[in-house]
């Protein structure tokens, strides 16, 4: 009999609605390993974010941090709720600084695409959207969290990229293009470059690495847009888009403008890489005004661990969990509805993807 592939799989289910829509991409996994011969998920729970903070008084423990640092990868649902703040007013239950920088994920990939059954506000063909945003993950303006200097009168925060930092996104970026099929509208492979290049020189310093770095990739092609041009553009013409790169701040928001475009963040699953670790996640927070409500989308996390699989190297796994959303959104029994939340709750919604897993 051929070996077990076996992995260890860290999870953190979080504050507010992460709770539920772990349960449902646990589920999912569940069924997916009964379904998928050759491999095994050993999940091991740790506590994160505000639920860490009340009862050790940390969003993360020195042993969770290194449970993720060994683990196979880490599936983690959304951390922080509004009303846990410091003083400063930085939320306590927040783990981006902890894990991204802690364990040095420089990637952060978010997908954006259109599936069937949406409710989207753009008109679009299910696929006709389908980019990545490669987002740099430790360093530029969130290189600054929590070390703003100033007083009740001024305050700063710096943002800084270094040739180390800028290399090896921009790499990454291309790499990740090398393994796709281009953008829908024309089929071409095309990393585009977003910044500011024409305001800021940190900005300037990027593009020039971009370009660098681009000359290595004769066979993609190069593409660059200012950001607030690329804000336009991603709502007008998504469809010609397919990896673009850039800084952590630029790239925080432009995923979530991405997001709205295809039904919301319900709909957006995410990765953060780095040679020591991975860690997989929705785009958006804990949703602190449904909770418990019963109703949130948990495609998200559902999709992360489809992106999680992906990464352990189970593509087969990965892809029949991504074909059982396709499938349960294309035949209707399952729709997100213009707010979001899918029409049959997150009960109904786990529900109708485990039965498109065969
Ligand atoms: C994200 C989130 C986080 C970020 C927040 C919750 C700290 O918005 O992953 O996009 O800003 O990176
Ligand atoms: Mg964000």
């Amino acid at each position: 009999m051929a070996e077990l592939r076996t992995y260890r799989i860290v999870t953190i289910a979080g504050d507010g609605i992460g709770p539920e829509i772990m349960e449902s991409a646990l589920e999912v996994l569940a069924e997916t390993e009964r379904q998928v011969d050759g491999f095994h998920l050993v999940m091991e729970k740790h506590l994160g974010g505000v639920a860490s903070y009340e009862r050790a008084g940390t969003p993360l423990s020195d042993e969770s941090l290194e449970a993720c640092r060994t683990a196979d990868a880490v599936l983690k649902a959304p951390v922080g709720l509004p009303w846990a703040r410091r003083p400063d007013g930085t939320e306590v239950g927040l783990l981006g600084g902890v894990l991204r920088n802690g364990l040095d994920l420089y990637a952060n990939v978010r997908p954006i695409r259109l599936w069937p059954g949406v409710n989207a506000p753009i008109k679009a063909e299910p696929g006709q959207i389908d980019y990545v945003i490669v987002r740099e993950n430790t360093e530029g303006l969130y290189l600054s969290r929590g070390l703003g200097i100033g007083n009740e009168h001024a305050m700063t925060d710096i943002l800084m990229m270094t040739r180390k930092g800028v290399e090896r996104i921009v790499h990454f970026a291309f790499q990740l293009a090398r393994g796709r099929q281009g953008s829908p509208s024309d089929g071409v492979r095309r990393v585009t470059c977003v910044d500011k290049s024409n305001v800021l020189r940190s900005f300037w310093f990027f593009r020039q690495i971009f370009e660098q770095v681009g000359e290595e990739y004769p066979d993609i092609e190069k593409a660059y847009l200012y950001a607030d041009a690329a804000a336009q553009a991603l709502v007008q013409r998504p469809w010609d888009f397919d990896v673009l790169v850039m800084e952590n701040f630029l790239g925080d928001i432009l995923s979530d403008l991405g997001g709205g475009t295809i039904g919301g963040l319900g709909m957006c699953p995410s990765g953060n890489l780095g040679e020591q670790a991975a860690y997989f996640e929705p785009v958006h927070g804990t949703a602190p005004d449904i909770i418990g409500k019963g109703v949130a989308n948990p495609l998200s996390q559902i999709l992360s661990s489809a992106m999680m699989l992906e990464h352990l190297g189970e593509p087969k796994a990965a892809g029949r969990i991504r074909d059982a959303v396709w499938r349960s959104l294309d035949s209707g029994e399952l729709t997100i509805q213009a707010n979001g939340q899918p029409a049959g709750g997150t009960a109904g919604a786990t529900r109708a993807v485990i039965a498109h897993l065969n």
